[in-house]
């Protein structure tokens, strides 16, 4: 037993009073179906950008309710971010979108997944693809120097149903084309190697349509000026809902491209964007 120290009234809200509680410091809604928020990170916690953790709240009966989402900040980040979705009968997220700054979430601090840079050989582009939430993981990515020293191309392309479920991409995209910290870390040169290529399906937007129908007819290849993916040049990640990863699954298997995984790292890798 070690001896209780004194909380002083400034740090009260800051220290965790369940096993693995970490403090809520902001929160941001995008959407009614969207929102991302902010806690404090566990000293103890390293993690490799794309990683997921298990996170939660406590239930009724004592026990948490967790649920698998990738953390959406970078490794050097001295808080942890997470992307969700807010379903409106899920038994966790129907609570947890109402968390607000000095609530209490479980985190358990056990950091695992396959989107990861050393699942990948090297290679010359790296593509993200994600749709909805899936962005999550990438937004870790995109925020790592790694990902910029290891490829000369960085594309991320973001399928949503609506605009408006674009922006917590597009308001990232903004922060790292402009932040003077990611400038710095990153290098505004190998920052010109970003590429971002959002779309929609159900709303209006500059570019339309699913993202698989835009490599099948070769347009998003004719908008970025680039080849159809090889293995011989291009590494690719997805996150998304289930239809959309074996669809491209399909897709990129069509191109020669295999999947790796950390033991037997190969051209691509794939995660489900986790949902209630
Ligand atoms: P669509 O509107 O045509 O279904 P969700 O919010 O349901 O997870 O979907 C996120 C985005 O993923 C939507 O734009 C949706 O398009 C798209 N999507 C769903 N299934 C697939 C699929 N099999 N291949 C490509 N995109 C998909």
């Amino acid at each position: 037993m070690t001896e209780q120290k004194p909380v002083t009234k400034a740090t009260a809200t800051k220290v965790p009073t369940l096993p693995d509680a970490q403090t809520v410091t902001s929160v941001e809604h995008y959407t009614d179906r969207l929102f991302s928020f902010r806690v404090t990170r566990p000293q103890s916690l390293r993690f490799r950008s794309g990683e997921f953790v298990m996170i939660g709240l406590m239930g009724d009966n004592g026990r948490p309710l967790l649920r698998a989402y990738s953390i959406a900040s970078p490794s050097w980040d001295e808080e942890l971010e997470f992307y969700s979705i807010k379903v409106p009968d899920g038994p966790l997220t129907s609570r947890l979108q109402h968390i607000k700054p000095g609530d209490q979430v479980v985190l358990r601090p056990k950091p695992v997944g396959t989107l990861v840079h050393d699942a990948l050989l090297p290679g010359k582009r790296i593509w993200f693809f994600a749709t909805g939430t899936g962005f999550a993981p990438f937004a870790s990515l995109l925020r790592d120097p790694q990902t910029y020293e290891d490829y000369d191309e960085v594309i991320i392309t973001h399928t949503c149903r609506e605009v408006g479920e674009l922006t917590y991409g597009a308001r990232l995209i903004e922060d790292i084309r402009n932040d003077e910290l990611l400038q710095e870390l990153i290098g505004a040169e190998n920052l010109k190697k970003l590429r971002y290529y959002p779309t929609t399906t159900r709303e209006e937007s500059p570019k339309m349509g699913r993202i698989t129908d835009l490599m099948r007819s070769g347009e998003v290849f004719e908008d970025l000026g680039v080849a159809p993916l090889s293995p011989e040049t291009d590494r690719a990640m997805v996150c998304g809902n289930l239809a959309f990863n074996l669809e491209i699954k399909e897709l990129l298997e069509s191109y020669g491209l295999e999947e790796g995984a950390n033991s037997d790292p190969k051209h691509y890798v794939v995660e489900k964007a986790f949902l209630d």
